[in-house]
């Protein structure tokens, strides 16, 4: 969480900086600020999102052509003014912004508490700021010199820009944890958390890696590690377009990654499933394919939206290759001391490729010697690079904080993996793998004839803004959708929801049903079917509303529920890929109704890069 961006080169860092700070705004937006150079170093910052900065900066002196700026999602100390990034050190020699979290700031701000340093903020940050300046001071140490001695004493995780009034030409970066990307241009650097405020000044881009420095000059980048072994910086070609990252006339980009579902899809499964051919391929494990078909088991970590992803992966990889799955939230698994084999295959899933959890997950699968794979949408995030092999989800960025598209590639890249390797096992026959495959082609256009419905989806919706709980039920592979609709709801409209499977209902929760209650349910033809119908007669029959999302042509379910969406027919494996798509759109046109900030709900950042 949290957002940072700098610059150096020949051009007013203002704009640049105010710019990347709204594209990386989806990372936290608790407060914001800027610092630039000059003859000295100004700040500005305030509580708040980059736009309360704008007003907050507006009449000041915004010159400088180096700059650094941060947006926040608060960890250490609440959102305010004075926590707000940039901090700089008592003395003000330097000036830095943080994008991580340093656990041992309150031992290291005693120590300096000690040596006479008062702090302004409540901030791990500041307690940086003020060791590195202490370590400058004490001994006869360059800038550099000081941020990499102050990174040795450090545990946690940084993403960090420093300035130092004493190198007013320099900008030194260093990563641990947290993502840093440097743009390369003509005789100017940018600096980001991702790409996506680099990408239209430049192509050229740096990942920098954990225990990198970088000490940057308009015309010269010098990488090394913080124990000073020097690297030859890795320049790589972005894969990434400006229309991407836009609302392309969309009133959020949570709507217009909903809508975008049509393609990402494609995105996702092109090149990768052949019609004609009637094979799948993914290049990306292709070489780690016969260990995954002789694993004992199969082991997924990941987190929110990703997990519930997990979940539908549990169903296809056990129906479709025979293989037991354990769906795990990293974060309970990284502390649980689990049992990992080194036959176990340990599968991490995560649009951002930077959940904090899923990577320490990561790492502890791999010291106990299990091959470890990943689904990642983000191209070079860390989770890919921590991976032994894996597979990019391709669905462009997601920048709505509530994830859509993300989970249907994810779900999407989950289908192909369990479909090669049953057919490789021999458990998935020929006739249903050759059907899947056809399946998934005309799956776009089944999801648009669902999005068309978009203008009746708006109208049920609007019964519901006024609800204060609701519940989501599905069976089967539709459980999993289930809890990703009420998660959608919840996060976005600030509406009590929850999950279950349909079958559990009568063992507790169906007490909370009365006339008040919407029961939103995924009831498309499958083998639960029956048993589905009997669960929407037992809330009907409590008096509760239902929403039902079904098959085309549904007469039975017509009848009882308040309110159908039909969507058109697929076979159950892939079903979760089309009844999530009403839930979205529902949870959407609910927050909107009640006048949420979707695409930023409070509280929330959409790359959790803290524990
Ligand atoms: C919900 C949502 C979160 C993420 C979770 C994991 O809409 O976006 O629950 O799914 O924080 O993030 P990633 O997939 O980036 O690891």
């Amino acid at each position: 969480m949290c957002g940072i961006v700098g610059y150096i080169g020949n051009r007013d860092a203002y704009p640049i900086l105010v710019k990347g700070l709204k594209r990386l705004e989806y990372r936290g937006y608790d407060s914001a600020g800027i610092a630039l150079r000059n003859d000295s170093t100004q700040v500005y910052k305030c509580k708040g999102k980059v736009a309360d900065l704008e007003s907050h900066a507006s009449g000041s002196d915004i010159t400088g052509k180096i700059g650094i700026g941060h947006t926040r999602w608060a960890t250490h100390g609440e959102p305010n003014n004075e926590n707000a990034h940039p901090h700089k050190s008592m003395n003000g020699k330097f000036t830095i912004i943080h994008n991580g979290i340093i656990e041992n700031y309150s031992l290291l701000k005693k120590k300096l508490g000690k040596r006479g340093y008062k702090f302004e903020s409540d901030t791990d940050t500041e307690v940086l700021a003020n060791l590195i300046e202490y370590i400058y001071r004490k001994g006869d140490v360059t800038a550099e010199l000081a941020v990499r001695l102050a990174l040795t004493k450090v545990v946690g995780a940084y993403g960090l820009v420093v300035i130092c009034e004493d190198t007013p030409h320099q900008i030194i970066a260093a990563r641990k944890g947290s993502p840093l990307v440097i743009g390369v241009g003509n005789g100017e650097y940018f600096l980001a958390s991702d790409a996506t405020p680099i990408v239209e000044y430049t192509q050229s881009v740096i990942y920098l890696n954990d225990n990198d420095v970088a000490i940057i000059s308009e015309d010269e980048l010098v990488l090394k590690t913080i124990y000073n072994d020097k690297l030859t910086p890795h320049i790589q070609n972005l894969e990434l377009d400006i229309d991407q990252i836009e609302k392309g006339g969309y009133e959020h980009f949570m709507l217009k990654e909903i809508f975008e579902q049509t393609t990402s899809i494609h995105d996702t499964i092109r090149g990768r499933i052949s019609v004609q051919k009637g094979e799948v391929f993914l290049g990306g494990i292709q070489d780690i394919i016969p260990n995954v078909v002789d694993a004992r088991r199969i082991i997924i970590i990941a987190c929110g939206t990703s997990w519930h992803a997990g979940l539908v992966g549990e169903y296809l990889f056990e129906d479709l290759a025979r293989i037991p799955v354990e769906v795990e939230y990293a974060s309970e698994f990284r502390y649980r001391n689990p049992i990992i084999y080194k036959d176990d295959i340990v599968l991490a899933i995560s649009q951002s490729g930077e959940t904090a959890d899923t990577l320490a997950a990561i790492k502890l699968a791999k010291k106990s010697g299990a091959t470890v794979l990943g689904i990642c949408n983000v191209v070079g995030a860390s989770i890919p690079r921590e991976t032994h092999a894996g597979v990019y989800t391709h669905a462009g960025p997601e920048i709505g904080v509530a994830s859509t598209k993300a989970f249907t590639a994810q779900v999407s890249v989950l289908a192909m993996m369990a479909m090669l390797v049953g057919r490789k096992k021999d458990c998935l026959s020929e006739e249903k793998y050759i059907n899947l495959i056809n399946e998934f082609y005309k799956l776009p256009e089944k999801i648009k004839s669902i999005l068309e419905q978009d203008n009746y989806i708006k109208e049920l919706s609007a019964k519901y803004v006024e609800s204060p709980n609701a519940m989501y039920l599905g069976r089967g592979y539709l459980f999993p959708v289930a809890l990703e609709g009420a998660l959608k709801l919840k996060e976005i409209s600030y509406i009590h929801a929850e999950g279950y499977p349909a079958a559990e209902m009568k063992h507790g929760p169906i007490a909370l049903i009365d006339e008040h209650m919407p029961v939103f349910i995924a009831a498309t033809k499958d083998k639960s079917y029956e048993k589905i119908v009997s669960n929407i007669q037992e809330v009907k029959a409590r008096k509760g509303n239902v929403i039902a999302i079904v098959t085309e042509g549904d007469t039975v379910i017509k009848e009882m529920a308040d309110y159908v969406v039909e969507i058109p027919e697929t076979c159950e494996e892939l079903a979760p890929l089309l009844t999530v798509i009403p839930f979205q759109l529902i949870s959407y046109y609910i927050a909107v109704l009640r006048g949420c900030n979707v695409d930023q709900p409070r509280n929330l950042a959409k790359s959790v890069t803290v524990e």
